[in-house]
């Protein structure tokens, strides 16, 4: 079966033209801004010909050919991420409380999680990948974007799910999928499409809302999305379910002329980019009968952490140093890549800052840089600088944003950006 017969299954037949027309013209570009690090008023004067999109947190969609966002120091220094309308949208209903714990289950590069993490900083979110590599791009995200409440994991939750029952206040449910939603960005994904591939997508989905479901505490909400236009991925997955678990029922969001509805599964919002103006994106949002109870419980953070001048409630585990406090969550037999926000390493009584940290912190109190010398601390390379500092760390920052940390001694500064990360 080809794609557009396969779309005609259940889309009417001008519509189906209409839709592919549309994805035979250039992708939209958006991105959400970062405001712990660029203040929305900066960022406008900065770059005037974004557009603000007024019902999504901090998001602005830009002309690429206008402003390469994806090449520039503000990027690689975490002021913004891009990511896709209709991907932030997935999450925007979502009511999120203060000491949630959310799981985003299928997270990486990290979208969905970080969309959640700006708008809800006092939330908790667990966001894995079944894939390693994926999950250390994901990591790396949340380090740049200096953010604190994300814990990091890389699990087969096929595996571990049944230590886990009701646990979770919200699960996003990302799926992996056959992904005719992309054909726009790559051209790979359209070459390789076919119908094969839309049924074992969807077999792969049900295991994951069976286990997702699981693991979601009664009147917990399931978001469940795809960048699939097919049918057997979307509604039919969901009409499914639904006749399976009696405890599950499917939630209204809030309409706009642009989302595409079926009649058999009014609920779910179809994104087509020939309706709106975005990538495209099957959503839904379903709940588990039940009233909610957040029995999340924190163990006492000690107050000021004594080696660092900083002011941060902080907890000690092994060596590491770590902001705030102790999700009461069980990552035993986890494979955890990163554990919120680690302040640091202390090793025989000398504390060594991490690179998040110099992410999270303001960029007051920090060295700035000049254009020759932040090219060379990118680049690894050592600075020499005269200031009357003791020796110590210090946060080197560029145009208002904070790079990493050096080590000042006698007037040298020991270059510490990641290896990784030079260039
Ligand atoms: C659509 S992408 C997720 C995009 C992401 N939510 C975002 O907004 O940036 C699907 C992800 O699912 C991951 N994946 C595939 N099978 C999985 C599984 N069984 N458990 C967890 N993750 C899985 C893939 O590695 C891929 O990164």
């Amino acid at each position: 079966m080809d794609f557009k017969e396969h779309l005609l299954k259940y889309l009417p037949s001008d519509f189906v033209d209409e839709l592919l027309i549309s994805l035979e013209k250039p992708r939209t570009n958006s991105l959400i801004l970062n405001t712990n690090k660029i203040k929305e008023e900066e960022f406008i004067n900065m770059f005037p010909n974004i557009q603000k999109n007024e019902n999504l947190y901090n998001s602005y969609s830009y002309d690429k050919n206008i402003y390469p966002f994806g090449k520039s120091y503000l990027f690689d220094n975490g002021a913004y991420y891009i990511i896709d309308k209709s991907s932030q949208l997935t999450t925007s209903f979502l009511e999120v409380n203060d000491n949630d714990l959310i799981l985003d289950l299928c997270a990486a590069p990290g979208g969905k999680t970080i969309s959640l993490a700006l708008k809800y900083p006092n939330a908790n979110i667990i966001s894995n990948d079944l894939s390693l590599q994926r999950a250390l791009t994901l990591s790396s995200n949340i380090e740049k974007l200096g953010l604190s409440n994300v814990y990091v994991i890389n699990n087969d939750f096929s595996k571990i799910y049944k230590n886990f029952p009701e646990t979770f206040d919200s699960i996003i449910l990302d799926a992996p999928c056959s992904g005719s939603a992309m054909f726009r960005k790559s051209t790979e994904m359209k070459n390789d499409w076919n119908y094969k591939k839309v049924l074992a997508f969807s077999k792969i989905q049900q295991e994951l809302l069976e286990i997702a479901f699981f693991m979601l505490k009664p009147g917990g909400f399931l978001v469940y999305s795809t960048c699939s236009f097919s049918y057997e991925e979307d509604d039919e997955n969901i009409l499914n379910f639904l006749k399976k678990h009696k405890n599950c029922k499917v939630f209204a969001l809030k309409d706009d002329k642009t989302f595409y509805h079926t009649q058999e599964l009014k609920e779910g919002i179809h994104l087509f980019p020939n309706l709106f103006d975005g990538e495209g994106q099957f959503i839904c949002y379903l709940k588990k009968d039940g009233n909610i109870t957040n029995n999340l419980t924190k163990n006492n953070p000690k107050t000021t952490f004594k080696s660092y001048p900083i002011n941060l409630n902080y907890i000690e585990e092994n060596k590491g140093i770590y902001y705030g406090y102790n999700l009461n969550f069980n990552f035993k037999n986890m494979h955890l890549i990163r554990k919120g926000l680690l302040i640091g390493e202390e090793n025989k009584g000398i504390f060594k800052p991490s690179f998040h940290l110099a992410h999270y912190l303001s960029c007051t109190n920090t060295i700035s840089l000049n254009e020759e010398e932040f090219k060379k601390y990118i680049h690894g390379d050592e600075i020499s600088k005269n200031l009357n500092l003791k020796n110590d760390y210090y946060i080197v920052s560029y145009k208002n944003l904070n790079l990493g940390f050096i080590k000042y001694t006698n007037g040298k500064l020991k270059n510490l950006y990641p290896k990784g990360l030079r260039h």
